[in-house]
């Protein structure tokens, strides 16, 4: 997978399936399942570091988190999510913030939002940076949004969005996201657009899916957003797993003669 097929794939009405990750362990694991690419999501700050939003995330967390997922899954296509403001302060603060989180293993970054960025997403463009767009919920922006609540519902507010979705594709950007907006307005952009968009939340017509990899795997319990469908009962079978280690220890059955060292 590199840029190009982004294209390719819309071109040839396939999918695109793409899935957050955020550590070498679970790296590994998708670099040998069928995952076309990789989103190295802010989302980290919340189902890695515990905070309520993503507004902690900071470049320094991104790139950790990008060279660990780097390391583990070296053939993949790894999207790294520019952080809160991190390509709102100045051109050459954002330059320096994506050629860390390049450095550090990612491939593309994404950039939540269109207004006031179209400069930013040129001038990374230009510098020969791929960008994936972010429009509808923009979770950076939820104190502005009042909340996580599908976007575009009005049709003042749906039309805005279509016409950043195509300003996005002219400011250069290869792809595109679209998080919780109706599924009718996702289609239509998706039809208007000659780039791919990658939905969450936003219905069946988008040219790619893409997952928050503790929702899909059920490890995250505390809310479960209607879009999301659960792969696996994570957390039920990291449970199981750990009270069976408890039992063990405490009987006295682990380790056994097999997982001790002899004389
Ligand atoms: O940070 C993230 O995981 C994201 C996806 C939800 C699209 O931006």
């Amino acid at each position: 997978m590199n840029v190009l097929d982004f294209q390719a794939f819309k071109k040839r009405a396939e999918k695109i399936v793409m899935l957050t990750c955020y550590d070498y362990t679970s790296a590994r694991i998708v670099q040998d399942s069928d995952v076309d690419a990789i989103l190295v999501g802010d989302s980290a700050a919340m189902v890695m570091h515990g905070h309520d939003t993503t507004i902690p995330a900071d470049v320094g967390m991104m790139c950790r988190h990008i060279e660990s997922v780097a390391r583990g899954a070296p053939h993949k296509f790894i999207v790294g999510d520019m952080p809160f403001l991190s390509f709102r302060q100045s051109l050459p603060d954002t330059v320096r913030a994506v050629g860390r989180m390049m450095k550090a293993g990612a491939h593309a970054v994404k950039l939540e939002g269109f207004d006031g960025n179209g400069e930013a997403i040129s001038h990374i463009v230009k510098s020969g940076v791929p960008v994936m767009g972010h429009l509808g919920l923009t979770p950076q922006s939820v104190n502005q949004l009042g909340g996580y609540r599908v976007q575009g519902r009005s049709n003042g507010a749906a039309e805005r969005l279509r016409q950043d979705a195509l300003a996005c594709e002219q400011a250069g950007c290869f792809s595109l996201v679209l998080e919780c907006v109706p599924d009718q307005l996702a289609a239509d952009i998706t039809d208007s657009l000659s780039i791919p968009t990658i939905g969450i939340g936003a219905g069946s017509h988008t040219d790619g899916q893409v997952l928050v990899m503790q929702d899909m795997l059920g490890l995250s319990t505390d809310f479960k957003p209607k879009f999301v469908r659960r792969y696996l009962d994570g957390r039920q079978l990291w449970q199981e797993a750990f009270n069976a280690y408890c039992g063990d220890v405490k009987s006295g059955s682990f380790p056994a003669a097999e997982e001790s060292y002899g004389q």
